[in-house]
């Protein structure tokens, strides 16, 4: 598959070196430009890109840059897509120690993603937000494996979420559906399931049991 990656810090390099692994075609972006990426660019084979050029062709891209820089994307982010394209979005809003305080998720209440989903003017898949960077690359397993870890998967795009489902299988995890975009908050910072390293059941139960209210650590 054709696989955009914009952002290519602790997610989006990991990501960039297991799709790549897989055999899909990966380009790749950071906010430097194309020029800093060799080195990733000769460990994976992905190809270095200007962040406009990421999407091009794209039937999947993920955004994983720090939520704040979302806004600073240029507009038409993803022009150029493939039709039908799964956006993953792997955002945390963390006001206290990098955001800042962004209005649409304090005053409006918007879930994380539906305010990235805002901003790129594109629907998104939550996904990965909650998984430890360094388990994309050490802690895949095949289907049916018992320590296999299971990650939730929201979007308002069913089409989109069983695409994303399907790749992230494909890199070794299970899957829950977490339902929409509005129902994001159970797996954002703060919640049960953020960071939670366990299979289908657990990951469901922590869902189910989270709190709709912001913990202070996450309020700016
Ligand atoms: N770290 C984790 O384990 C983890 C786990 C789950 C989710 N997340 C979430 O995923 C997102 C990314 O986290 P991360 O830890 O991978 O971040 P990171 O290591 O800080 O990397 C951020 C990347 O985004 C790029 N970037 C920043 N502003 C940009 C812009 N305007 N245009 C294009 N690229 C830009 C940076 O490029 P330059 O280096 O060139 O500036 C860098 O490659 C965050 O929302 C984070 O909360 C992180």
């Amino acid at each position: 598959m054709k696989i955009g990656i914009i952002g290519a810090g602790n997610i989006g390099g990991n990501l960039t070196r297991r799709l790549s692994a897989l055999g899909h075609d990966v380009s790749v972006a950071n906010s430097r430009g194309p020029q800093t990426l060799t080195a990733l660019e000769k460990e994976t084979g992905a190809r270095p890109v200007a962040v406009g050029e990421a999407a091009r062709g794209a039937e999947v891209v993920v955004i994983t840059v720090p939520l704040k820089a979302v806004a600073d994307l240029p507009s038409g982010v993803l022009d150029g897509a493939a039709d039908g394209v799964a956006v993953i979005d792997t955002g945390n809003y963390y006001p206290r120690s990098r955001d800042g305080r962004i209005a649409g998720i304090e005053d409006e209440g918007l879930t994380e993603s539906r305010w990235t989903e805002r901003q790129v003017g594109h629907a998104v898949v939550k996904a990965f937000n909650g998984t430890y960077a360094a388990d994309i690359l050490d802690r895949h397993r095949p289907a049916g494996d018992q320590d296999r870890l299971a990650l939730p998967v929201a979007s308002d795009d069913e089409a989109a979420k069983a695409k994303v489902r399907a790749l992230i299988d494909e890199l070794g995890f299970d899957t829950v559906d977490a339902g929409g975009l509005d129902d994001s908050w159970r797996q954002q910072p703060g919640t049960p399931v953020y960071g939670l390293r366990e299979g289908v059941e657990a990951v469901t139960k922590a869902l189910a049991e989270a709190s709709p209210e912001r913990t202070p650590e996450f309020r700016g």
